[in-house]
């Protein structure tokens, strides 16, 4: 890879480190927990893929629909000479967005930034090759750690920071205040902005159809975290004997995807020395997806010091863009 293009990759041995803690404080909790951080190894990421192309799974269309429509209104809004974008997985709908900016001849610098390598080295080929007059810089990392290794911003050029497809929702409030000013932190107030799309409240069954879908991908990629603990931390997690669940908690207003024993249980993770027991019928909770109105929107940002300037959203109203600036 050329100097335009290239990859920062700040993950190394720290890393294992991190599944080995995760997994240590997620498992001997009263209620057993795993960060969805985890979901994402090469065969994670293939399936996050197909459930994006499922019939029950509405957010990535719809995102993809507001991007389509608006994706342009977004580019001249923000100035948007460099995107960043966080989880950004295989970039797909922002290739609408890049494409617009570097047709304009604004699109000084992309910076995807994932916590896969292979994603994040593929898009920056991809894109390397697509945009030629434009800086590629992919960054391998956690975004809830090594924001520090994003490049200062370019002098006298508007950066945007993109957090797309929902991914907002998959942490709990607090943590997603705690991000959100860890976010605002890389902005300048006058000059830089936020993109975030948030999934919208709506219907529960249109919600539950969409993390319990017919052909079992959603089950599937469920279960997967299971298989990176077992390779990753030499466990042996019969995977098959746990249940897929997802449910929409209507109080919180989300989705929470869990994992039941089918059977009792004891789990050896040899590379923690931990052994873990399950009552048969006892759940793990593996993600929660937090779906948004007008105002948990608002007041997530407005918490993290972040003022609303616009908001796009789907014909049907099913999804939300939104752009936010830093206070002065
Ligand atoms: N933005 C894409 C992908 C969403 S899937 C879309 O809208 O379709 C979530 C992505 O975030 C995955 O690619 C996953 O690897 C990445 N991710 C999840 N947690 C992360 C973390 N803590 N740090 C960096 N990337 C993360
Ligand atoms: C990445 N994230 C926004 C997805 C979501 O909908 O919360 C992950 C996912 N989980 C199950 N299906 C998709």
């Amino acid at each position: 890879m050329s100097n335009r293009v290239r990859v920062i990759a700040p993950l190394n041995e720290s890393d294992e480190r991190t599944l080995a803690d995760d997994v240590l404080d997620g498992l001997t909790r009263p209620f057993k927990e795993l960060s969805p951080k985890h979901f994402y190894d090469e065969v994670g990421g293939e399936l996050f893929d197909q459930i994006c192309d499922l019939p029950e799974y509405y957010p990535t269309r719809a995102e993809r629909s507001i991007l389509e429509a608006d994706g342009a209104s977004i580019v001249v809004a923000s100035g948007m000479a460099e995107l960043i974008e966080l989880g950004s997985g295989t970039a797909d709908k922002t290739m609408i967005l890049l494409d617009q900016a570097a047709a304009a001849g604004m699109l000084k610098r992309y910076v995807p930034f994932d916590v896969t390598e292979a994603m994040v080295r593929r898009c920056c080929q991809i894109c390397g090759g697509r945009f030629s007059e434009s800086e590629i810089i992919g960054v391998v990392g956690d975004f809830e750690r090594h924001l520090a290794y994003i490049p200062p911003p370019i002098e006298g050029e508007a950066r945007v920071v993109a957090l797309l497809g929902g991914t907002i929702g998959n942490f709990v409030p607090g943590t997603r205040r705690q991000l959100l000013r860890a976010i605002s932190a890389l902005l300048r107030p006058g000059i830089d902005h936020l993109l975030l799309g948030t999934d919208l409240v709506k219907d529960p069954a249109i919600i539950e159809a969409a993390y319990n879908d017919s052909a079992g991908v959603t089950a599937a990629f469920n279960r997967n975290v299971l298989n990176v603990i077992n390779r990753g931390l030499d466990a042996d997690f019969d995977v098959e004997a746990f249940e897929h669940v997802a449910f929409y908690d209507r109080s919180h207003e989300w989705i929470e995807m869990r994992l039941r024993a089918s059977r009792a249980m004891h789990v050896k993770i040899n590379a923690i020395s931990l052994g873990i027991d399950f009552a048969s019928g006892e759940e793990l909770r593996t993600e929660i997806s937090a779906k948004f109105t007008p105002e948990r929107l608002a007041d997530d940002l407005a918490a993290a010091g972040l003022t609303l300037e616009q908001t796009w959203t789907d014909s049907e109203g099913r999804f939300a863009l939104s752009l936010s600036s830093p206070a002065a």
